[in-house]
């Protein structure tokens, strides 16, 4: 009662006589009357300004109160969070030498006062902001405003236009009005605030291009104009504010390609342009920005590939593509971003497979892949990503089961593997994740029996939906009435198409071949090395005569018009790239020199070439030209090539025509083909049964595709099958045969067809017609290869061993096991191997008719796999 009288006499005597205030009370200065009268006007539920006390001496001790230690008057007033309500009134403008006024987080409201600038012309830092206040910015407010260094109003309900005048205030370093109800334009007065350090004009109402002119902000570290309405192009000439360091435009309406200038950019670490409509690819140029540690392009129409060298950006924690129309595989250099906290791809047409490289991002902890076309199956490798909280996978293609390994990520929070094509059954070892709050496995193919405990104790049904053969007791659907069927896989019986013919125990009345198996190798042979000597010596002359002319295709240094040279047929020496934007690092003609030779085929050399963006190709030339189709013909047959994608099949990238030769852009596989890995005794690896086994099921995989396809391959053999490094096998050269003119296929596939061993006995006789089963004969030597890992045709001192004669007397003695690769004793699966060395051996039947087709061959070797991991975790 008693303080409130005298403040208000104060307030009386103040507002009426100020000179007899001072005069009557001496320790009262200007200051502290400034402050009593200014506290008197507010709420403070919190009792935080109990210390401002009149009877004091000076302010100079009082609770956000600070004095100038010389002339003792009051320079900073900081009352962030203090809880106080009311309005900010004149009273405070007694304060003359205050520098620092920060009120910052409280609940002030009112209009702010257009002559607080004026009056406090010694502010440098104003902090208004997280409080209610409304109204416009007074344009007057920065009349006199040349020490002001920092203003903040950001976070309260201001609206109106960004007055012109604040152009004016020219020391100004941080700029922040953030999260009001700014509208209009933004003037280009704004870049002459030349000290400017950082903008922030996030979260308002703001419209129209952002102007020209910010190349003269040269200081500017921070850019941020985030969820406003502004629309037009990002400015070119930001690419001059070399000390940028974040740059959010993020929701906002702009259009056109990112500005190329952004690449000088190379401080910055935060780069937001999420939620726009910009479009174009994504620049290959953003590996250059290698402090960059948040990166989000989401929800923009970008298409393209994700740039093959991003994981150079070593300090990248988040990267964000998401949303956005990019096509093409993830880049296995994301092996390299060890920092990478949260990698979002979700919602693109992303294709290939989940690259086993991820097992690099150990910081992974958060991995959206979903609404995506991912193939193939779930890397094993993904065990290593120990800090993954939270997986996504739905919505894609992925194939084969649930790795156990995925029971090794401790801290997994949420999966969602829904809509998929999983098979197999849920790793028991699931229970063991104990932070585990949703598994969503939805609308695949999973079978058998739910984990029982931890989180599978209470799952709800709708995380499992669509799998009818999973069972368990949660599910109302008892386990007992599933048992997975044996298979018996019978080399000798009759093969009639149907799977259950495989599962038959009994002897068909089998139908020997008069001719045997030897025989038609050595014919095979002796036809192979006729036409091999035929075509290397017509390929060489043409090698001469083409390597005389050497008018060169990739012409042009500065790489912007390599797809067209200026021959006079313009159809004629045009390297085409099916995804476009990739260019060679010199001209090619250099590049497929001796060095870079990689490999000889019937079809002609392959180079490995190296392209700016890092990415390695193997580029085919293909010599004999006069084999070769015109120019439309083979155009049009390479176009449908390349438009093949298969997991286990390797893609065609581009292709030249020219009248003497021809090439084909190959992916490259750095680790070799599958002869290498199995035959190669200087390769300290031994490849474990079980690549083996995955390699043998990718190249059915790959190989069922392309006879659905309706392509044959004719020239099945371990060199053609290269293997990357999460040893999936991908098949190579294939379709070639259709790039020659139409002769009688039968007499030419046998030309082509020249591996030993490899060869379907359907060849050496004209009268039956090749088909697709002629490549299931290739298969099965193939399998009887990689188990045995024995070439199909020994030479021994004095005998020649043909393998899969061997491996049949084998089988017939009852001793089949012997057969299976000597480095692997010990170390494989006899339930995996013997039908898998059966279903080799059916494939190899003599007579085509008896071959399953590849398709039934899927479908028994992920029977055969299933069936043993069954027993595998009934053992554990
Ligand atoms: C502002 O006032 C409201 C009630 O009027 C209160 O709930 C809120 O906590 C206050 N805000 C601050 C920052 O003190
Ligand atoms: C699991 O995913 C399916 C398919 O997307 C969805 O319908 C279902 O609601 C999800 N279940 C839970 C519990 O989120």
């Amino acid at each position: 009662m008693q303080d409130q009288f005298i403040i208000i006499l104060c307030l009386f005597l103040v507002l009426f006589n100020p000179f007899l205030v001072i005069s009557l009370y001496q320790p009262f200065n200007e200051d502290m009357l400034g402050l009593i009268v200014f506290k008197a006007g507010l709420e403070d539920p919190k009792n935080k300004l109990s210390s401002w006390n009149e009877d004091d001496y000076s302010p100079c001790n009082w609770e956000g109160v600070k004095c100038d230690p010389t002339t003792n008057r009051v320079s900073s007033l900081v009352l962030d969070g203090f809880s106080l309500s009311g309005h900010i009134g004149k009273s405070l403008m007694k304060l003359q030498f205050l520098q620092i006024l920060s009120l910052s987080k409280n609940n002030f409201t009112g209009e702010i006062n257009h002559d607080l600038l004026v009056t406090l012309w010694n502010l440098k830092v104003v902090d208004l902001s997280e409080n209610s206040l409304f109204g416009t910015i007074p344009d007057e407010l920065f009349r006199q405003c040349w020490s002001l260094r920092v203003l903040s109003l950001a976070k309260n309900n201001l609206s109106g236009t960004i007055p012109d005048s604040l152009s004016s205030c020219f020391s100004l370093a941080s700029l922040n009005f953030s999260s009001n109800r700014l509208i209009g334009e933004l003037h280009s007065g704004m870049w002459f605030l030349k000290e400017l350090q950082s903008l922030d004009l996030s979260n308002n109402l703001l419209d129209g291009e952002i102007p020209e002119g910010i190349q003269n902000l040269y200081d500017l570290r921070e850019l941020r104009l985030r969820r406003n309405f502004f629309t037009g192009r990002i400015p070119e000439s930001i690419g001059n504010c070399l000390l940028l360091k974040l740059i959010d435009f993020g929701d906002n309406l702009l259009t056109d390609e990112i500005p190329e200038s952004i690449q000088r950019l190379t401080s910055s670490t935060f780069l937001s342009l999420q939620g726009n409509s910009l479009n174009g690819s994504i620049p290959h140029w953003i590996i250059e920005l290698n402090n960059l540690e948040i990166l989000d392009l989401s929800s923009n129409r970008f298409f393209g590939l994700i740039p093959n060298g991003i994981g150079g950006l070593k300090s990248l924690q988040v990267l964000n593509f998401s949303n956005n129309n990019i096509f093409g595989s993830i880049p296995v250099s994301i092996r390299e971003l060890k920092s990478l906290y949260i990698l979002d791809l979700s919602d693109n047409k992303i294709n290939g497979s989940i690259p086993c490289e991820i097992e690099g991002a150990i910081s992974l902890n958060e991995l959206r892949l979903q609404r995506n076309l991912l193939v193939g199956r779930i890397p094993v490798q993904i065990a290593k990503c120990s800090a993954l909280t939270s997986m996504n996978l739905a919505h894609n293609k992925l194939i084969g089961s649930i790795p156990s390994s995925i029971a090794d990520l401790t801290n997994l929070q949420h999966a969602d593997f829904s809509w998929n094509k999983l098979t197999g059954t849920l790793p028991k070892k699931l229970t063991n994740l104990t932070h585990l709050s949703s598994f969503n496995v939805s609308y695949n193919n999973l079978q058998g029996e739910l984990p029982i405990g931890g989180f599978f104790k209470k799952i709800s049904p709708s995380f499992v939906y669509g799998n009818p053969l999973l069972c368990g007791s949660v599910l109302n659907h008892s386990c007992s009435s599933y048992h997975p069927k044996p298979i018996v896989l019978n080399p000798n019986s009759n093969y009639n198409n149907s799977r259950t013919s495989l599962q038959n125990q009994h002897h068909h009345h089998h139908h020997k071949i008069m001719l045997s198996i030897s025989v038609f190798i050595a014919i095979g042979a002796a036809i192979s090395i006729v036409v091999g000597v035929i075509v290397v010596s017509f390929l060489n002359i043409h090698v001469r005569s083409s390597n005389s002319h050497s008018n060169f295709p990739f012409g042009l240094p500065d790489g912007k018009d390599y797809r067209s040279s200026p021959e006079k047929d313009p159809k004629c020496g045009k390297v085409v790239m099916f995804n476009g934007d990739v260019e060679f690092t010199d001209e090619p003609n250099n590049l497929l020199k001796e060095g870079n030779e990689i490999g000889r085929g019937g079809f002609g050399i392959v180079y490995c070439v190296v392209l700016r963006d890092q990415k390695s190709v193997a580029i085919k030339k293909l010599i004999g030209s006069s084999l070769t189709k015109l120019h439309d013909d083979f155009e049009e047959e390479v176009q449908k090539l390349g438009k093949i994608r298969h997991q286990n099949l390797v893609a065609i990238d581009g292709y030249y025509w020219n009248s003497t030769f021809q090439l084909i852009i190959y992916e490259y596989f750095s680790r070799g083909n599958l002869h290498k890995l199995l035959h190669d005794d200087n390769s300290k690896i031994v490849f474990s049964w079980s690549a083996r086994f995955k390699v043998i099921l990718g190249i059915a995989k790959g190989l069922a595709y392309l006879h659905q396809m309706n392509i044959i391959h004719y020239n099945m053999k371990s060199t053609n099958v290269f293997i990357d490094f999460c040893d999936e096998p991908k098949i190579g050269d294939f379709g070639l045969v259709n790039l020659l003119p139409t002769l009688d296929h039968c007499v030419l596939s046998s030309k082509i067809q020249s591996a030993l061993g490899y060869t379907a006995p359907e060849f050496a006789c004209r009268t039956v017609n090749i088909t697709e089963k002629c490549d299931v004969y290739g298969f099965g030597i193939l399998v009887l290869e990689i188990v045995s890992g024995k070439r199909p045709v020994e030479y021994m001192e004095d005998d020649v061993v043909v393998l899969c004669d061997m491996v049949r007397s084998s089988l017939e003695d009852g001793k089949v096991e012997q057969c299976v690769d000597e480095k692997l004793v010990g170390n494989f699966s006899l339930e995996e191997a013997i039908p898998m060395i059966k279903l080799g051996l059916v494939c190899s039947s003599h007579v085509p008719s008896n071959r399953p087709n590849m398709a039934e061959v899927v479908n028994i070797l992920e029977t055969i796999e299933c069936s043993s991991e069954g027993q595998q975790e009934e053992l554990q």
